[in-house]
């Protein structure tokens, strides 16, 4: 089975200390997590190697840095490098949030050499994509989030591929407590990993992870995990709660 994966998105938000008591509550609920399953909190830079030795011990749980620059070093005053983070031994990196391609103007290509950086270092990207709500009202979202796909990912090889965790997060569902139906997600799972197979085969398509992410909750997590393409999910505002993103990670399929 692919693996499934709980992941936090906690953006800028909480200080050092209350993220330190997050992950406490959250760790010292002991949940074994089954050899598929991962939780991974992608936290601020500054909590990177805090949370680090939070789960040094704990077997399938890790941290992820949530975003990098897209040039290798040089005068970007402000900015982190995929070195820094591969230096303080961080496993994963977001990539392509969609507050990230709005606010701070990222562009397809700019993930492309994101990710070429990242892989270059072994540490595993999470690729956001997803449609406006615009784009989803006139139907047209297959067509976005493939140009999203191909404008990013198609220049690797289906080895690289297999290194890439893919979140689908609806934008129209971040943050808005407006939750893409099952049915919705696991048509644009199945439709993420046709594209795939048509770009790399089927081995290689149904190998990758696809997260669902856009006002994920202990609510909903079951439903959306169930279905066959959701492979678990990227998770922002619910995930800032302990015995919510608790109930989160149970709800992976096993
Ligand atoms: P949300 O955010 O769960 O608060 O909707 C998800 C995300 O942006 O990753």
């Amino acid at each position: 089975m692919r693996k499934q994966i709980a992941a936090a998105n906690w953006k800028m938000n909480l200080t050092y200390q209350q993220g330190e008591k997050l992950l406490d509550e959250i760790l010292h609920e002991k949940h074994a997590l089954g050899a598929q399953q991962q939780v991974i909190f992608a936290v601020p830079y500054p909590y990177l190697i805090m949370a680090k030795s939070e789960v040094a011990n704990e077997q399938n749980y890790f941290v992820a840095a949530q975003n990098c620059h897209h040039k290798k070093s040089g005068a970007y005053t402000g900015e982190i490098a995929v070195d820094m983070l591969k230096s303080i031994g961080i496993p994963y990196c977001v990539i392509g949030h969609s507050e990230r391609r709005e606010y701070f103007n990222e562009s397809n290509q700019e993930l492309a050499a994101k990710l070429d950086l990242l892989l270059e270092q072994e540490i595993q990207p999470i690729f956001c994509c997803g449609e406006p709500l615009s784009v989803r009202e006139a139907g047209n979202q297959n067509e976005f989030v493939e140009i999203q796909l191909k404008e990013s990912l198609f220049h690797l090889s289906a080895t690289q591929l297999t290194k890439v965790v893919i979140a689908y997060e609806p934008i129209w569902a971040i943050g808005t407590g407006k939750t893409a139906s099952s049915a919705q997600a696991q048509e644009m799972h199945a439709f993420i990993r046709s594209v795939l197979s048509k770009q790399y085969g089927a081995e290689v398509a149904d190998s990758v992870s696809i997260l669902y992410g856009g006002s994920v909750k202990a609510a909903n997590a079951d439903e959306l995990f169930s279905q066959p393409d959701v492979d678990g999910g990227l998770v922002g505002g619910a995930s800032l709660q302990s015995a919510e993103f608790i109930a989160i990670i149970k709800a992976l399929k096993k």
